[in-house]
C-alpha cells in the first residue's frame, strides 16, 4: 500500500453518489509537505518526459499542479471556468461536463500560456468520468502543444475515465485508483 492509499483509508470520508471527501488533506485544507511528496512521485514517473509546462484546471487542481511544478520546475498554467467567452480570440477554449456537480462549463486557456512546442503534463486531484482532463487534452491540442501524460492523485475507476483515456493512447499515471468503495460499510478497495 502506497503513502496515498493509506491516507485515503486514514482520512477519506465516502459520501453517497460516489463522491469521496479529502478536505483533511487535498480539497480544503493542503497537507502541503504530504501533496509535495505526491510531486515527487510525479516526477519519478515522467522522468523521461520532457515536460516544460504544468496544466491543470481551477480550482482544486491548482494546489497539486504547483506543488508537482516545484519538483519539474516549470510553471503551472490552469484553465480558468469562464461564463461564455468560448468567441474571445485570444482564448482557447472548451466544454468540460461535470457528472458529479451536474453542469457544463466552459474553460478557457489565455493563447498566450499555451504554444505550439509545449510539453505538457496535465495534473489533477481526481479523475472521475474523465471530462476534465478531456477538456485540458482539447485545449492542448488547439495550441498545438503536446501531451506527455497525465497524472492523477486519486482516480474513481468505477467510473472509467481512466481507462477509456489510456485505450485511446493518453499515458494516464494515478497515484491511487479505487475500484470499489461503499459509502454503507465504509470500505475501500484499490487496484493493485
Ligand atoms: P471528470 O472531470 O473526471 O469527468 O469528473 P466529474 O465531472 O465527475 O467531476 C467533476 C469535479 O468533481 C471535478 O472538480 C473533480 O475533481 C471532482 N470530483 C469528482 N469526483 C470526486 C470525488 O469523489 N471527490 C472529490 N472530492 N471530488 C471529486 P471540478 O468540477 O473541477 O471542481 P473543483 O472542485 O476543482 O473546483
Amino acid at each position: 500500500m502506497n503513502l496515498l492509499q493509506k491516507k485515503i483509508l486514514e482520512d477519506g470520508v465516502i459520501k453517497s453518489g460516489d463522491v469521496l471527501k479529502v478536505d483533511s488533506f487535498l480539497n480544503h485544507q493542503i497537507d502541503v509537505p504530504f501533496i509535495s511528496e505526491l510531486g515527487k512521485e510525479f516526477k519519478k514517473i515522467f522522468a523521461t518526459s520532457r515536460v516544460n509546462k504544468i496544466l491543470t484546471v481551477e480550482a482544486s487542481g491548482i494546489g497539486i499542479a504547483c506543488l508537482t511544478a516545484i519538483h519539474f520546475g516549470v510553471p503551472v498554467v490552469f484553465a480558468k471556468k469562464s461564463q461564455g467567452s468560448q468567441m474571445d480570440p485570444h482564448v482557447y477554449a472548451t466544454s468540460v461536463k461535470s457528472f458529479t456537480h451536474n453542469k457544463t462549463n466552459t474553460v478557457v486557456v489565455a493563447k498566450q500560456y499555451l504554444n505550439a512546442g509545449d510539453r505538457v503534463l496535465i495534473i489533477d486531484d481526481f479523475l472521475a468520468n474523465g471530462c476534465a482532463t478531456e477538456g485540458l487534452i482539447d485545449l492542448a491540442k488547439q495550441a498545438g502543444a503536446t501531451v506527455e501524460g497525465v497524472g492523477i492523485a486519486i482516480e474513481k475507476g468505477f467510473q472509467g475515465g481512466g481507462d477509456r483515456l489510456r485505450s485511446h493512447g493518453v499515458r494516464v499515471e494515478s497515484l491511487a485508483i479505487i475500484d470499489k468503495m461503499d459509502a454503507a460499510t465504509g470500505k475501500i478497495q484499490f487496484r493493485d
